[in-house]
């Protein structure tokens, strides 16, 4: 099987787990970003406005991506849901491809259905690599 990562991070938990994951399975890891300015507590604010009111936005893929049987989409948990940037490439994706794996402080992320797999990486239980661990062996 073929994959490949995808992720979206703002303070850089999404980023080093999309990394680890990348680095297990020795394939692309690629960042998506967006238009918007997330920064400060208007951005902090703003973030949790567009988790939760399913907003689009407009979304960069940081190097031209292959082809991939699978796909791990790594996102962060903003209000109970994945990043509005995550949200919007996933519109472009078919879900059953997905192994989507969601870092957060404290909560999981509620829509869980669809998904080839779903985890998370959550920081309260202290079990980053674990979670990871567990995924690479469902994959392999
Ligand atoms: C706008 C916003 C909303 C968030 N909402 C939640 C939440 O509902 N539950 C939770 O446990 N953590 C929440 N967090 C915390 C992040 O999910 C967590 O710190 C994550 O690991 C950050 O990933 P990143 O460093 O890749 O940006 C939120 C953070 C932001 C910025």
């Amino acid at each position: 099987m073929n994959y490949k990562v995808v992720y979206f991070s703002k303070t850089g938990n999404s980023k080093r787990v999309a990394e680890k994951i990348g680095d297990k399975l020795s394939c692309e890891v690629t960042e998506i970003t967006d238009n918007q300015d997330w920064k400060g507590v208007l951005g902090f604010l703003k973030g949790g406005y567009y988790a939760m009111t399913k907003k689009n936005v407009e979304i960069k893929i940081n190097k031209k991506s292959t082809d991939a049987d699978e796909i791990i989409v790594v996102s962060p948990l903003w209000a109970s849901g994945v990043a509005p940037a995550i949200k919007s490439f996933l519109e472009t994706t078919k879900l059953d491809k997905v192994h989507l794996v969601v870092t957060s402080t404290g909560s999981k992320v509620k829509e869980r259905e669809g998904f080839k797999s779903v985890s998370d990486v959550v920081k309260k239980n202290n079990d980053e690599d674990a979670v990871i661990d567990n995924l690479i062996k469902s994959l392999v």
